[in-house]
């Protein structure tokens, strides 16, 4: 592989999507143009409300794209089709080149940049690296959620949402399917080891996620939900810097507005992993209030239908129902060590479409 296009292509897909679905596949049509064959996962995946977390990670790649070509010479242009609504859209980019162009600073941490999903110090952010952060995700607006009591309503909130995660079967498909039970590394999944719970717990819930009416029975009697919510959301939720939230300009309506935020998500989680901050998304209580806002079903459960009225309630509460609405991003970033255990990527050569 010595081709710069193909150079930037190996960096690029190191981008992250939801679960590491990696919802693409390239098409390279000449030295200067690749077609990015993107897909959404809404027909089988409760998070992918409209095809929308699928349209953030088109947008993180596209965005990895033009920082991995900066460090070849090369900015980048791009047009998507159809521009509406698809759940198979078309980004095609052509390099440009650009005899000044300096290598993008966040182009070594494309590659080291791994969710955390275990504790972090609880060391406030430095005021530098807030800047740096703040500024990495214009034109979309942080709102910082630090200090104990704020970073306990956060872990509050996501500890209610986990709750219908946790609860409904349209989850526990996806759940079954994304996990790489008893891997430290996965390719195409989230290995086990990464998810964030104990050797015990884990052991438990490979048990458990065989059937699910072994999980049923488990949170009916047992309260099942709630020794992996403490572990998953109520105490990472306190362990770590601060929570942020990003807000777009303008509340989000078409797909690509949601490739746009992605784009500055990127930026976000590149610049953190450059301030030697970790970082994971928290996107689930995002997704359950958008389908109570909206009035979608998102399940065949009752009560879960309720507790997510309960989390859209408890955000604008926390953020006021203007920045809720305009929400995009919500994550959890703290200084300590990177992940032990991550999700890998496929190889280019399986990422290719012939
Ligand atoms: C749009 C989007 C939503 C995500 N939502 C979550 C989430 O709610 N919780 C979480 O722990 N990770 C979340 N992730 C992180 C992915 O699972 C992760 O990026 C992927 O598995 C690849 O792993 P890596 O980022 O460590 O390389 C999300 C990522 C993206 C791009």
């Amino acid at each position: 592989m010595t081709r710069p296009i193909e150079l930037i292509l190996d960096d690029a897909r190191w981008a992250p999507s939801g679960d590491n679905t990696q919802p693409w596949r390239l098409r390279i049509v000449s030295d200067s143009e690749v077609d990015i064959l993107g897909h959404d996962t809404r027909a089988d995946c409760v998070y992918d409300l409209d095809g929308d977390a699928s349209r953030i990670a088109h947008g993180c790649l596209l965005e990895t794209l033009r920082i991995a070509a900066s460090a070849h010479g090369f900015g980048i242009e791009w047009s998507c089709l159809p521009e509406g609504d698809s759940p198979t859209p078309v980004y095609s980019v052509r390099l440009t080149p650009q005899p000044d162009m300096v290598t993008d600073p966040r182009q070594p941490f494309i590659r080291t940049r791994a969710v955390q999903r275990r504790p972090m110090r609880t060391q406030a952010l430095t005021t530098e690296h807030i800047t740096a952060l703040t500024a990495a995700a214009s034109p979309y607006r942080v709102v910082w959620m630090s200090g104990f009591s704020q970073r306990l309503s956060i872990a509050r909130l996501n500890y209610r949402s986990a709750r219908i995660r946790l609860t409904i079967p349209e989850a526990f498909e996806v759940h079954r399917r994304v996990i790489e039970w008893g891997a430290r590394f996965s390719e195409d999944r989230i290995p086990e080891e990464a998810v964030g719970v104990d050797a015990l717990t884990g052991r438990l819930m490979g048990w458990l996620m065989q059937k699910w009416s072994r999980v049923e029975f488990f949170n009916t009697y047992l309260a099942g939900t709630v020794a992996p919510r403490l572990q998953l959301d109520l105490l990472p939720g306190v362990a770590c810097g601060a929570h942020a939230l990003l807000v777009a300009p303008a509340q989000p309506e078409s797909p690509l507005d949601f490739v746009d935020a992605g784009m500055a998500v990127q930026r976000f989680w590149l610049e953190a992993e450059r301030c030697g901050l970790r970082l994971q998304p928290e996107l689930t209580p995002l997704i359950f209030s958008r389908y109570a806002r909206k009035g979608r079903s998102f399940t065949r459960m009752a009560e879960p239908t309720a507790w997510a009225h309960r989390v859209s309630d408890d955000l604008d509460t926390l953020f006021g129902s203007t920045d809720a609405r305009s929400a995009v991003f919500m994550c959890r970033l703290g200084y300590g060590p990177t992940a032990r255990a991550r999700s890998l990527r496929l190889p280019l050569d399986k990422l290719l479409a012939r």
